[in-house]
């Protein structure tokens, strides 16, 4: 390829019954189980077509990248009711519950399956040699979650996906831009285009379903990282909101996208904080060595927040909430009290014991978060010796982890008391016919974390298999032609191409923007006027009309972002991907008048929860012609009763469907 002939690339068109877009937890658990019902149809004559597109390479994409130190959803002995109550808790009351329980019934056929596969799980002691599925115990950190050896784990997950539908129908490289509606029904998707980061090929698929896996948002608001650091954050930066933004462009409807996830996390290297409090039993302290949880409890009360803890048990929001008292008032910095967990735990231990605890708190992070390994080795940070800080991180948008932005879906059939806007077709389908998704793209169902992405990536591929026999004979007809697809995803090369000579520097230009500088203010406008890290995560009516103006002038502006080359191209969509998910989210904020998630972000002239008005979904759509987002606010339904004791109890969902 000579220096600038990447502008023309060569069109690569193939079509196929089943398209799966991503290729992390939630796309290996679709590829895994599409198969399985392909050969079934296969045994009555029924010839299926799947094809598996992954924007970087399967064995490391998405967030599982590094690996994981813990699966944090196995029911084992709990009730998936009982996860459902703690999902519903954790987010503060406004969940699909028919989801939820339809993760937690199925998730632990795929846990089972990691064993099977090769990925090692801490066992109780007397049960090493035994497998979960043959009765073995977990090591459990808490309720929800088992230990793992996980450097592997998606070595492991994608190895079996590979092997499920074979790597002849699996494209690694590609990412894809834009879904593409039907000719005849732009209610209907229909195909789907994008461009390989490697070499010059464009490539334009068809096909009758199609399943957006491809993660949640990162980098959407400007980072603590700076400098030499930047690009480190908690959730995987190459996930950039590609599920939304493509769901939303083509018409899916979205909801509560103004949720978002704030972790706490280790400063700087952003460690995960769960094994640190829940298996090692550590406690953060403010700047003066208090139990700030325990010490700011009471001020839940001054907004109604605490109608959502039980005592000290609460739900992630609100444990940030507490912190975030704490800096706000300087009683930082946060600390997570690592020397006294770890010399608690050693009281009764034999020095070889203490020797493998120490390993297991630099595993912890070796096999999940290498950074936080090199933040210790750095900064001469022995955990057993030195306190760590803690520190909320910026914003992300997912619907996988401790929060549940996304699309809305159609959920299972059999829950008794599905209202019927829960239910109108196909399992984890869109409000765009054919057009499916799972994982951090299902909305209002947090708490799936990996394994629940798996399971849920399953739940759809089997709908989708369905949904594909059901519609054999329907001919997919994209909206637009190969050559306008092309031009609009080329033309930041173009646009390059075109102005280059102008200036004497190619980062200098009148006529086109950088994508690094477009990142830049898309970062700048997010973080100061929608609750990002330097206003300590507040906002209010007037900042957001301000954010929703300057969103407005960069999305006229995206039109001029500049690609010279490969990378930029990439960069360029990714970060045209993050606009349309950072205006959904600012759209959504600036919709809902209340602060229902106090600790991930507040509306300061809207500081209560207010269950009387807002007690719902707020779903959106995007028209992406005319710019204009619609909201409007959908009736929650609670299925799962409160307690076991409530009297009106709903009748028992059926435990699992084959
Ligand atoms: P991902 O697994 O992120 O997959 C997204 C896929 O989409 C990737 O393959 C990506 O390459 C691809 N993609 C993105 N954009 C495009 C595009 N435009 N075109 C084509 N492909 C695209 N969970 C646990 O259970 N236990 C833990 O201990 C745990 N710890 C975590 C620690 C860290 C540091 C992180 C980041 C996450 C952790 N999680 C944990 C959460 C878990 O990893 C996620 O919940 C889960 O991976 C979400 O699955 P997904 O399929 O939706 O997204
Ligand atoms: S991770 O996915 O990146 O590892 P994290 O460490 O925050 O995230 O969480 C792992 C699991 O522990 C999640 O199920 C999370 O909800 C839970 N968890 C983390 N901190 C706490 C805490 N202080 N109390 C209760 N549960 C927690």
């Amino acid at each position: 390829m000579s220096e600038y002939s990447f502008g023309n690339p060569e069109i690569i068109e193939e079509e196929v019954d089943i398209l799966i877009i991503g290729g992390g937890m939630a796309a290996c658990g679709a590829a895994f189980e599409a198969k399985r019902w392909i050969d079934k149809a296969m045994e009555q004559g029924i010839n299926l077509k799947v094809k598996l597109v992954d924007k970087a390479a399967m064995s490391r994409s998405g967030a599982v990248a590094q690996g994981l130190s813990a699966i944090n959803t196995y029911m084992g002995e709990n009730d998936p009711a009982d996860y459902v109550r703690y999902v519903r808790d954790d987010l503060m009351g406004i969940t699909r519950e028919d989801l939820v329980y339809d993760v937690g019934r199925h998730v632990d056929d795929s846990v089972h399956n990691f064993e099977k596969w090769g990925l090692p799980i801490w066992k109780q002691p007397g049960d090493e040699g035994k497998t979960l599925a043959e009765g073995g115990k977990g090591v459990r950190s808490g309720k929800w979650q088992i230990m793992i050896n996980g450097e592997s784990y998606k070595w492991v997950v994608a190895e079996a996906a590979k092997n499920a539908i074979g790597t002849e129908n699996i494209a690694e490289h590609v990412f894809i831009v834009r879904l593409e509606t039907d000719r005849n029904d732009p209610k209907r998707i229909a195909g789907a285009a994008g461009f390989s980061v490697r070499d010059n090929t464009l490539h334009v698929y068809k096909f009758k379903c199609c399943l957006l896996a491809a993660g949640g948002a990162v980098n959407v608001f400007r980072p603590r990282s700076v400098g030499e650091g930047i690009g480190r954050a908690w959730y995987p930066v190459w996930n950039a909101g590609s599920t939304y933004s493509m769901a939303a462009e083509c018409g899916a409807e979205l909801t509560l996208m103004e949720n978002r996830f704030v972790p706490a996390r280790f400063k700087d290297g952003y460690g995960p904080v769960g094994a640190w409090f829940l298996l090692f039993k550590a406690r953060a302290l403010n700047a003066f060595g208090e139990n700030y949880q325990k010490k700011n409890y009471g001020s839940l009360k001054d907004h109604g927040y605490d109608a959502y803890a039980t005592g000290l048990k609460m739900g992630t929001c609100l444990r940030n909430h507490l912190m975030m008292q704490e800096l706000k008032d300087g009683r930082g910095p946060l600390f997570i009290d690592t020397p006294t967990a770890m010399s608690n735990l050693a009281q009764n231990m034999t020095p070889q014991e203490i020797r493998h605890l120490e390993a297991e708190a630099w595993e912890d992070f070796l096999d999940m978060t290498i950074a936080q390994c090199g933040v210790w080795a750095g900064e001469n940070i022995e955990p057993d010796k030195q306190m760590s800080e803690i520190m909320p991180t910026e914003p992300y948008l997912l619907g996988s982890h401790a929060g549940c932005a996304g699309i809305w879906v159609s959920g299972p059939q059999d829950i008794p008391g599905t209202p019927d806007h829960y239910h109108w077709g196909y399992n984890r389908m869109t409000t765009v016919k054919g057009l499916f998704t799972a994982g951090d793209g299902v909305g209002a169902s947090g708490h799936k974390f990996s394994s629940g992405s798996h399971a849920e990536g399953r739940i759809a591929a089997k709908a989708m298999v369905k949904f594909a026999i059901d519609n054999k004979d329907w001919n997919p007809e994209m909206a637009r032609s190969v050559d306008e697809i092309t031009a609009e995803i080329y033309a930041p090369v173009k646009t390059f191409l075109k102005h280059k000579h102008y200036t004497t520097t190619i980062n200098v230009n009148p006529h086109y923007i950088t994508p690094k500088m477009f990142q830049f203010r898309l970062q700048k406008i997010m973080d100061e006027y929608v609750a990002g890290i330097s206003t300590l995560y507040q906002t209010n009516k007037t900042m957001l009309e301000v954010a929703e103006r300057k969103l407005e002038m960069l999305r006229e502006d995206s039109l001029k972002m500049r690609a010279k080359d490969l990378h930029e191209l990439l960069r360029a969509w990714e970060n045209y991907h993050r606009l349309i998910a950072a205006f959904a989210h600012m759209k959504h904020i600036q919709f809902r008048e209340e602060s229902r998630y106090p600790g991930y972000y507040y509306r300061t002239d809207y500081m209560k929860i207010d269950d009387e008005h807002w007690k719902c979904f707020t779903n959106s759509t995007f028209n992406r012609h005319t710019g204009e987002w619609k909201l409007w606010k959908v009736p929650y339904v609670q299925l799962i009763r409160k307690s076991d004791d409530e009297p009106e109890a709903i009748a028992r969902p059926p435990s699992r469907v084959t």
